[in-house]
């Protein structure tokens, strides 16, 4: 494929799933450190005091992520490393440790790819309303300019926000992720300053930034097919596409909250101030898509708001992961047309796809061959989307290391590479080696292109 030649190719974590060290050099409480502590909000009481320590190894993770090919790192940056109370005084420490893992990245011939916020937000910001005070904009412009100041000479992807639709839902409407809070007057404050955030977050970064920089953000999104032909199912489908696909790309793209399929979404003008319809809007220069499974949905008359219901995978007879989500890889195919559709969009990665499995050590080996199988299907299907003409420049697998899988704990294992969350040991699994040798093709194609176009020269 010739096109290779531009095509990135890489692996996600964030900072909170993987680092550990919670208290190293100055850092914060973030609000999951504190959720994660308390009773009832982790499966098994997992927490994440150590998780993949990777604060500690980064330099041994970066070396074996380059032996195995991989040459795109997303990672996050923690914002309570940088402000340990969320406002104030930078503490130095915090940044020069991501200049470290930025200058280990390079090193190591892998360019680093940042998300500003990916989930672990200052506790002391919560104090004071976190996502549902609107002076989170200010405080999220402060922590952006510090970052960025320092890291933009050497980094040249960023993403501002991490699904934004998955924090604000799961951690401002169902309570279920951290801060907890729960109801749909704190989903709406929290919803429409992180859409203000997203969008200036993105304004400023092309300000503080060179030409060669990219800036864009991330969505979680799935494909939604109605559990049957009866119009009431297809309805909720489309109420439940337009929650979860389009809630924060929309308004993004100047077109506004869906609020023609979901109504209940016009109380939202109570937070509105004059120019926020223009606040709400910017032009990345690209889109990263998160994409694991579909959804089907069914009318159901009793759930407020939507009246619509997600069959879990277990209920249909399909297979499914650790995660209970269905395993389905043409879903990716669906949601890279669908955000294609929208002529806004310059250009659009996969940041993050994988799956879940119960991984065995059998003769110090893990022969995940369902994880491998499932990202090989995806991956063909990135490959025949943009075969099909459809936008798609890059791919991330989710994720380079088992890790701490938030309110699920470490029972869910995404990484390529195992971890022993007792000693901190690292295996390179069967997906892993595959990928690996997956990649160093695509790099023996994408030489053998260039040889051919310098010979035509
Ligand atoms: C995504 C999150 C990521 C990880 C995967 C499995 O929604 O962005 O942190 O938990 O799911």
């Amino acid at each position: 494929m010739s096109e290779n030649s531009e095509f990135h190719w890489g692996v996600s974590t964030s900072a909170f799933q993987t680092e550990g060290a919670i208290h190293a050099d100055g850092k914060g409480a973030s609000i999951w450190d504190i959720f994660s502590l308390q009773q009832g909000k982790i499966a098994n009481k997992h927490h994440a005091i150590d998780a993949c320590d990777f604060y500690r190894r980064y330099n041994e993770d970066l070396l074996l992520m380059s032996h195995m090919n991989i040459t795109n790192f997303r990672f996050s940056i923690a914002w309570s490393r940088i402000f340990p109370h969320g406002i104030g005084k930078i503490n130095m420490k915090g940044l020069d440790h991501y200049d470290r893992i930025v200058d280990s990245c390079l090193e190591n011939n892998i360019n680093p790819w940042i998300t500003l916020y990916h989930w672990d937000l200052p506790y002391h910001l919560e104090e004071m309303g976190g996502w549902t005070n609107r002076d989170i904009t200010y405080w999220f412009e402060e922590y952006i300019d510090a970052v960025v100041r320092r890291l933009k000479d050497r980094v040249k992807h960023w993403m501002v926000l991490n699904e934004p639709m998955v924090f604000t839902g799961a951690g401002y409407f169902l309570g279920i992720h951290a801060p907890g809070q729960k109801g749909v007057t704190s989903f709406l404050k929290a919803l429409h300053h992180t859409a203000i955030c997203q969008a200036q977050g993105i304004k400023q970064i092309q300000s503080l930034t060179d030409q060669n920089t990219e800036v864009g953000t991330t969505f979680s999104c799935s494909m939604i097919s109605p559990f049957s032909e009866l119009e009431k199912d297809v309805i909720a489908a489309r109420k439940t596409d337009a929650l979860l696909n389009r809630l924060f790309i929309e308004p993004l793209i100047g077109r506004g909250y869906p609020i023609k399929d979901l109504p209940f979404l016009s109380a939202i003008e109570k937070y509105f101030k004059t120019n926020d319809s223009n606040l709400l809007q910017a032009s990345p220069d690209f889109i990263g898509i998160q994409n694991y499974t579909r959804e089907v949905v069914k009318y159901q008359w009793n759930i407020p708001f939507l009246k619509a219901k997600v069959i879990p995978a277990n209920k249909r007879n399909v297979a499914y992961t650790e995660m209970n989500w269905e395993i389905y890889p043409p879903s990716l195919y669906h949601v890279l047309n669908k955000f294609n559709e929208y002529p806004e969009i310059k250009k659009i990665y996969v940041t993050e796809n994988g799956a879940a499995f119960i991984d065995e050590i059998k003769d110090g080996m893990i022969l995940d061959f369902q994880r491998r199988d499932f990202i090989n299907d995806c991956i063909n299907q990135v490959l025949l989307a943009k075969k099909d003409g459809i936008r798609v420049d890059g791919y991330f697998v989710w994720s380079f290391t088992d890790n701490f899988e938030w309110a699920e704990g470490y029972k869910p294992r995404f990484g390529l590479v195992h971890v022993d969350f007792e000693t901190q040991q690292r295996i390179i699994k069967e997906s892993g080696k595959w990928y690996a040798k997956f990649l160093q093709d695509q790099k023996s194609i994408s030489q053998e292109y260039s040889v051919g176009i310098s010979e035509h020269v």
